[in-house]
């Protein structure tokens, strides 16, 4: 594994600090920093939420989501108390201007004021500018202070140019983070190095030699407690408008000037302002939604999404869509990009298929397929190119496609971290190249605005599917035009 350098010591305020994500993901994320070094052990990590709790109780929390969320060969009893000798917690409500801010305030005297602070709120986006505005207040946010958003930023594009404007009254868009945790998978960053370090792909990465793609990223889970959340939110909201739209713009985008933040995020944007606007009446033909029934996923017979939010709930809420994305641009000409996402799916898989054309012409007596490239970006992480080959023997040419195959872990032999661990400390290194800009988050709100107004007038527009299934029918239809299937994943 390439060295990780030490970060500078910090404060790290997680609002939400009770919730799912906090517990699964950013505690463990930070643990895991932690073994590796990268954290000096005089920096804090302060748990902030309106329940009552003392440090104590905080750490006991912390203690049980890292034994449940970290790897049993990860784990280590010494390390974990002197890491939880590192986290603190403070009973605040971020949302009002009341007295509960003294408990965050108490844990931040002058000596620590020079210190990089970082505010991370895994809150709902609706309290982003009532605490930005509260942090300001209280005289916390200092030079090197910098606030992190989760996704989703706003659920439409008046709210999210809202809450981005309530942010940017306190903070300088250079301290802001969104963070897409796509775009912290190793995977998702080596398709940076794929398409630019090889020339061989990017000689033909364009409509001359390119079919069409698909970006599929499947979960066999349902929604798992988060059903408020989701409910409100949908496959489109939660998945495409940001991670999937994020690895298209990897995948679309033109060679950047350099590494540096802004240029790759100016080719990114470039991406998503030469999507082909979706109109309203469109909709029906580009873009399938659906919702999970009772079915079996795996072994397990799992309820319904309706049973799941509880009973009597009725909801239109999709988990599942399929949807044709066009990236108007003299490189990828009339190439669709299919982008698909669900829930209750038979696999979890995040994968890119790149289907390259057939050849002009064939002189062999047996089919060919055309080659297909494609890019596993979780779980099994590596590319396979399916190339035709002959079949050794006999006294014909027939030809067969078999696979050149890189799997990551056999050629790096690396554990692959949680996309949060690089992120979170990218946002006490102050390094914005992996989180979206303003303008980004903007542009995929206003591509995928038409088709939630749609839905909301075309309720008979969803379709159902049976958990442990890959969707409806009607997202077969909506690529069959391509001649090619969505390509399922069945291992
Ligand atoms: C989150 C979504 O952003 O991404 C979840 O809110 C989803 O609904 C998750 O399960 C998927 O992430 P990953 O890294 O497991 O593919």
């Amino acid at each position: 594994m390439p060295a990780m350098s030490t970060v500078e010591s910090f404060d790290y305020v997680v609002f939400g600090a009770t919730g799912d994500l906090t517990m699964r993901k950013l505690l463990p994320a930070l643990y895991h920093r932690f073994r590796d070094k990268q954290i000096p052990s005089d920096s804090r990590i302060i748990g902030a939420a309106r329940s009552q709790l003392s440090d104590d109780d905080y750490r006991g929390r912390a203690d049980k989501a890292l034994r449940r969320f970290v790897k049993a060969d990860a784990l280590d009893d010494a390390l974990i108390t002197q890491f939880l000798g590192m986290v603190f917690y403070a009973s605040v409500n971020g949302a009002e201007a009341e007295s509960s801010w003294d408990n965050l305030l108490r844990l931040f005297g002058d000596e620590v004021r020079d210190r990089i602070r970082v505010f991370y709120l895994a809150t709902s986006p609706e309290l982003y500018g009532p605490i930005c505005a509260n942090l300001s207040a209280q005289g916390l946010v200092t030079e090197a202070a910098r606030i992190v958003l989760e996704k989703p930023i706003g659920h439409d594009l008046d709210s999210a140019r809202r809450i981005n404007d309530e942010v940017g009254r306190f903070f300088d868009e250079k301290k802001i983070f969104r963070i897409d945790h796509y775009l912290g998978k190793e995977t998702v960053q080596n398709l940076i190095a794929l398409r630019f370090a090889n020339p061989v792909f990017e000689r033909i990465w364009s409509a001359d030699a390119i079919d069409h793609v698909q970006i599929t990223a499947a979960e066999t889970v349902g929604v798992e407690g988060r059903g408020d959340y989701y409910d409100n939110s949908g496959a489109l909201r939660d998945m495409i408008q940001n991670h999937l739209l994020q690895v298209m713009c990897l995948v679309a985008m033109e060679p950047p000037g350099s590494l540096e933040a802004d240029d790759l995020r100016n080719e990114k944007l470039k991406v998503l302002r030469a999507l082909k606007p979706i109109t309203e009446a469109d909709v029906a033909h580009v873009a399938v939604r659906g919702q999970y029934g009772r079915g079996q996923v795996g072994h397990e017979i799992v309820p319904a999404y309706l049973e799941e939010l509880g009973e009597g709930r009725q909801s239109d809420t999709e988990t599942f869509i399929a949807i044709k994305a066009e990236v108007h641009s003299w490189r990828w000409g009339k190439v669709p990009f299919y982008l698909r996402s669900g829930k209750r799916l038979p696999a979890k898989v995040s994968e890119i298929v790149v289907q390259f054309r057939e050849t002009p012409w064939s002189i062999f007596p047996t089919r060919l397929e055309a080659n297909r490239l494609i890019i596993r970006l979780q779980p099994e992480e590596g590319i396979q190119l399916s190339v035709m080959n002959k079949v050794p023997g006999g006294d014909g040419m027939n030809l067969r496609p078999a696979n050149i195959d890189v799997s990551f872990e056999q050629a790096f032999g690396a554990r692959y971290p949680d996309a949060y661990e690089r992120l979170l400390m990218d946002t006490v290194r102050g390094d914005p190249v992996l989180f979206m800009r303003r303008d980004e988050v903007e542009a995929a709100w206003t591509w995928v605005e038409p088709i939630l107004k749609a839905w909301k007038t075309q309720p008979g527009t969803l379709h159902h599917y049976s958990a442990g299934t890959w969707g409806p029918e009607a997202a077969r239809t909506l690529i069959r035009s391509t001649g090619h299937g969505w390509h399922e994943q069945t291992s």
